[in-house]
């Protein structure tokens, strides 16, 4: 089977970012920055780096200024033309310029595996990436999480990927935990994979972060998923009755992974970067 190329990658974004009241009372939380730039803005980012020029926001109510800042800012870019804070611009300039941005809206919140479904009207009948901006990543100057995955993908353009990390066995009961066999280094073929489970339930340690590249034959099977853990519809069980056919793989990506989906992930990113720029 040829691989379909990714064109297009999904950002739900419609959470209420409760962990961050009330810094998120009237921001999104994909807009909290890590030094000077929003979570989001690092997550279309290393979308790009993975040669994809269309971004799909799922988006919820109190959302706007997503849409705002992924767009020109004419008085702004008037006022600072010519000074030194031009070059502050650049970067988020670019962007606009090169990508396409869409947007829906996630009118009730019943989970990821509804969030992506929400997105089916922006993304159609092609595979395409998820990332979950909270989970911030980095790997230097070397390919990024999101393009190790594009290219395990070409390999097996009949699987879904998702990215997976080893975590203390203790924290299983904040991801989505995966069982399966070793076929490459650092790639599994899997044959398990649950939400949340207790560490006293869980198959390993084996836990996926929010990087995924999907098949379209997932909106259907989302369809058909009923709600599980937390009574929301998750992407993972929708995932376990693919991974049922084979047609799961999970991937030990290189680099680095901060949850900023919590204060001390947050706090960890930003000294991370800090120490970088
Ligand atoms: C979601 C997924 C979970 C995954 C996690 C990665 O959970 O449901 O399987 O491990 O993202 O960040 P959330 O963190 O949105 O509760």
């Amino acid at each position: 089977m040829q691989p379909k190329k990714i064109r297009k990658c999904l950002f739900p974004a419609a959470g209420y970012g409760t962990r961050f009241l009330p810094a998120t009372k009237a921001i999104p939380k994909e807009m909290l920055p890590i030094l000077t730039k929003p979570l989001l803005q690092y997550g279309v980012e290393e979308a790009i780096k993975a040669n994809i020029d269309t971004m799909a926001i799922v988006t919820g109510r109190g959302k706007r200024a997503i849409e705002d800042h992924f767009d020109r800012s004419y008085e702004l870019e008037d006022q600072i033309n010519g000074t030194s804070k031009e070059s502050l611009m650049s970067g988020i300039r670019n962007i606009v310029q090169d990508c396409t941005f869409s947007y829906t809206r996630q009118v009730q919140m019943k989970g990821l595996g509804h969030a992506i479904l929400t997105g089916q009207t922006l993304i159609g009948d092609e595979p395409f990436a998820v990332i979950l901006a909270d989970d911030l990543c980095d790997n230097n100057n070397k390919d990024t999480v999101l393009t190790q995955m594009v290219k395990i993908y070409e390999q097996h353009p009949d699987c879904c990927i998702v990215a997976i990390e080893e975590v203390p066995k203790n924290e299983t009961n904040k991801y989505g935990v995966i069982d399966g066999k070793l076929i490459e280094d650092n790639l599994y073929h899997v044959n398990n994979m649950i939400e949340k489970p207790d560490p006293k339930d869980a198959p390993t340690n084996l836990a996926i972060i929010g990087r995924y590249i999907l098949i379209p034959e997932i909106f259907d099977i989302i369809k058909d998923t009923k709600p599980g853990k937390g009574s929301e519809i998750q992407i993972t069980d929708a995932l376990l009755t693919l991974a049922k056919q084979g047609k799961v793989l999970a991937y030990k990506f290189d680099g680095i992974r901060f949850d900023c989906g919590s204060v001390d992930g947050f706090v960890k990113a930003t000294n991370y970067f800090y120490a970088k720029s």
